[in-house]
């Protein structure tokens, strides 16, 4: 695996800076997304993840620092056309889904990035579209159903297959597994492993708390404590005990386990 910086970055950050109510939530982060580059954001409860993630999609603008993402640079550019170009799966857009909406609705209106169906109209390529992506999330015969009446890790599922639907260019997934089960994530991370396996797939950054949950082919991880940068790099170099002891502020034993799809993590305290 190359540990060279990618020529042309998908997404870069330069001493990025972000506060709010006189406290520094991110302070700053350098970073570097390449093409073909799967990224873990690994740190504790209120080290800076969502407000990272939000900035990387330009939904939130930083304090300070430099951004560029696919190719533009921020200050430069108009940041609505740009987001449209992105798409950004979390719980707050979870929460903003209209419950009695279809599966199938609410993966075409992400056509025209719109959280309800009715003021776009759709032709049959993009519904053929939407039925494809939820196909490929395992949700063929779910299209009919209210969003509100699927499972949590159904409506993961959903919206996974919503973030593809515009062939976005960069893809960032905040704690997709979040609330999951043990079938439920495993599944999930099947299809993270799916949607990778694309050879036109978007460089993807996936957000959360637990090694437990990176997808084996997941390439690098950048590790934030208290707003700031512990380490980034391909996975392989990069995660550690002492990196995850110093994330998570106690002494931690990771374990690498191979399997057929490639290696998975796991973590535990140290006693
Ligand atoms: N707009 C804001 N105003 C004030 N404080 C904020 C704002 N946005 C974020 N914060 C604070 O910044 C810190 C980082 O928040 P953030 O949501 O980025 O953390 P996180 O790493 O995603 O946490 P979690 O793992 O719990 O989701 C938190 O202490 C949060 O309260
Ligand atoms: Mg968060």
């Amino acid at each position: 695996m190359s540990t060279t910086e990618p020529a042309h970055p998908v997404l870069s950050l330069r001493g990025v800076a972000f506060e709010r109510a006189g406290r520094s939530i991110l302070r700053s982060v350098d970073w570097e997304v390449g093409e073909g580059q799967r990224w873990v954001v690994l740190g504790p409860n209120g080290c800076g993840k969502t407000t990272l993630a939000r900035i990387a999609t330009m939904w939130e603008h930083p304090s300070g620092g430099e951004i560029e993402l696919l190719g533009e640079r921020l200050g430069n550019t108009d940041v609505r056309s740009l987001r449209r170009r992105v798409s950004l799966v979390s719980a707050a857009m979870a929460d903003m889904v209209r419950p009695a909406l279809t599966a199938l609705e609410v993966v075409v209106c992400a056509r025209f990035a719109a959280l309800e169906p009715w003021w776009h109209s759709y032709s049959d390529a993009d519904m053929e579209r939407a039925a494809a992506m939820l196909a490929d999330q395992g949700l063929a015969d779910f299209s009919g159903r209210a969003f509100g009446t699927l499972s949590s890790g159904e409506r993961q599922r959903v919206l996974l297959a919503r973030a593809v639907m515009s062939r976005p260019e960069f893809l960032v997934l905040d704690e997709p597994s979040a609330g999951l089960d043990l079938a439920g994530r495993e599944q999930l991370l099947e299809r993270l492993d799916v949607l990778a396996s694309d050879p036109g797939a978007a460089p993807t950054v996936l957000v959360t708390h637990h090694v437990e949950e990176i997808p084996p082919s997941y390439t690098h991880v950048l590790a934030l404590r208290e707003g700031r940068t512990l380490a980034s790099g391909p996975l392989d170099d990069t995660l550690s005990d002492e990196l995850l002891s110093a994330c998570f502020g106690l002494s931690v034993r990771l374990d690498r386990h191979d399997s057929p799809s490639g290696v998975r993590y796991s973590a535990r305290q140290d006693r």
